[in-house]
C-alpha cells in the first residue's frame, strides 16, 4: 500500500493509475479507522480496480473547538490496520495546505435544502466545511466511485446534491450501517466512551428497532413521547433529536404517505459524546 503523504504525490500516482485507464473507488475518512471503514473499502474493491482512501480530519467541518481537539487521532494505527486490511492500494494524508491553499475556510454551498434540516441546523456550517473537503478531494483524486456510509445518512444525500449541482462524474454509493454485534453503529468516536457508557450506549439502536415495529401501527407523535420517555431513565445521556423524516428530502414529517420512504434520525449525548444513528422504516 501506497502512502501518499501530500498532494504532489498524490497527484503523481493518479497520473499513473490514469495512464493505465484503470478505475478508482475512493473512500474519504478522518482516522481512527474501524470495520466501518472496512467495510466500505471492501465495497469498493469489488468494483474498481484500485482503491484509495484518505485521512484527514477536517478542521472546518467541525462547528465546536474541543470536538475537533478532542478527535481521535490514531495515524500509525490506522496505517497498520489499512495494510492488514489488504482492501486499500494507497493512502492519502494530505496537508491542510493541500486542501485549503487560500486559508482555512469554507465555500458556501446550496444543497437544495437539505442542509437547512438536522445535523445542519444542530452544526452551523457543518455541510459547508464537508462540502469543500470533498470537492478538494474529488478534485484531486478524481475518482469513478466515491463510498460514504449510511451512519451519516444526511452527508450521504448532500454529497449526492452536491455532486448532481456541480455535474462531477463520480458515482456514489451508499454502504449500509456496520453494527458492533450489540447493535452500536461503528463510529471513530465510540473510541471516546468508556466501557460503562459503551454498554449504556446499545439502547440506542434497541430504541430504533422498536420504532420500526411502531412505524405505521401508532402515530408519530406518540412514537416521538416514547423515544422521549426512554431516552429519559437513561443515566449520563440526553436525547438531542429523535425524528421521523422522508428519505429523500430528509424533511421531518408527522404523517405517513404510503408511497414514500422514511428513516428515522436520532442524535444522542453520551457524557460529553454526541453519538448519532438511524434506520430506514420498513
Ligand atoms: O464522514 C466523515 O468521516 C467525514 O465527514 C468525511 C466524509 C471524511 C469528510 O471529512
Amino acid at each position: 500500500m501506497k502512502i501518499l503523504n501530500n498532494k504532489a504525490e498524490l497527484l503523481d500516482f493518479v497520473a499513473d493509475i490514469k495512464k493505465q485507464n484503470k478505475n478508482i473507488g475512493f473512500a474519504p475518512t478522518m482516522g481512527a479507522l474501524h470495520n466501518g471503514h472496512l467495510s466500505l473499502y471492501k465495497v469498493a474493491r469489488e468494483n474498481n480496480d484500485i482503491v484509495i482512501s484518505s485521512i484527514f480530519v477536517n478542521p472546518t467541518q467541525f462547528n465546536n473547538r474541543e470536538d475537533l481537539e478532542k478527535y481521535p487521532r490514531t495515524i500509525a494505527h490506522d496505517i497498520e490496520k489499512l495494510k492488514n486490511s489488504e482492501l486499500v492500494d494507497a493512502v492519502y494524508i494530505p496537508t491542510v495546505n493541500d486542501i485549503y491553499p487560500n486559508g482555512l475556510s469554507s465555500k458556501q454551498y446550496n444543497f437544495n435544502g437539505l442542509e437547512n434540516e438536522m445535523e445542519g441546523a444542530a452544526r452551523p456550517g457543518h455541510f459547508d466545511g464537508v462540502g469543500t473537503v470533498i470537492e478538494a478531494l474529488f478534485g484531486q483524486i478524481q475518482p469513478d466511485d466515491a463510498y460514504f456510509g449510511e451512519k451519516d445518512y444526511q452527508q450521504l444525500k448532500i454529497i449526492e446534491t452536491l455532486v448532481k449541482n456541480l455535474k462531477l462524474s463520480v458515482k456514489i454509493h451508499g454502504v449500509a450501517i456496520h453494527r458492533q454485534e450489540d447493535g452500536l453503529a461503528m463510529s471513530s468516536r465510540n473510541a471516546r466512551l468508556n466501557n460503562e457508557e459503551k454498554n449504556a450506549s446499545t439502547i440506542i439502536y434497541k430504541t430504533l428497532k422498536q420504532v420500526n415495529d411502531w412505524f405505521r401501527v401508532i402515530s408519530i407523535p406518540e412514537i416521538k413521547e416514547r423515544v422521549v420517555e426512554i431516552f429519559e431513565k437513561q443515566d449520563n445521556m440526553e436525547l438531542e433529536y429523535f425524528l421521523i423524516a422522508d428519505e429523500e428530502n430528509l424533511k421531518e414529517t408527522d404523517f405517513f404517505y404510503k408511497d414514500k420512504n422514511y428513516r428515522a434520525f436520532i442524535v444522542v449525548n453520551v457524557g460529553k459524546v454526541r453519538l448519532i444513528d438511524n434506520i430506514h422504516l420498513e
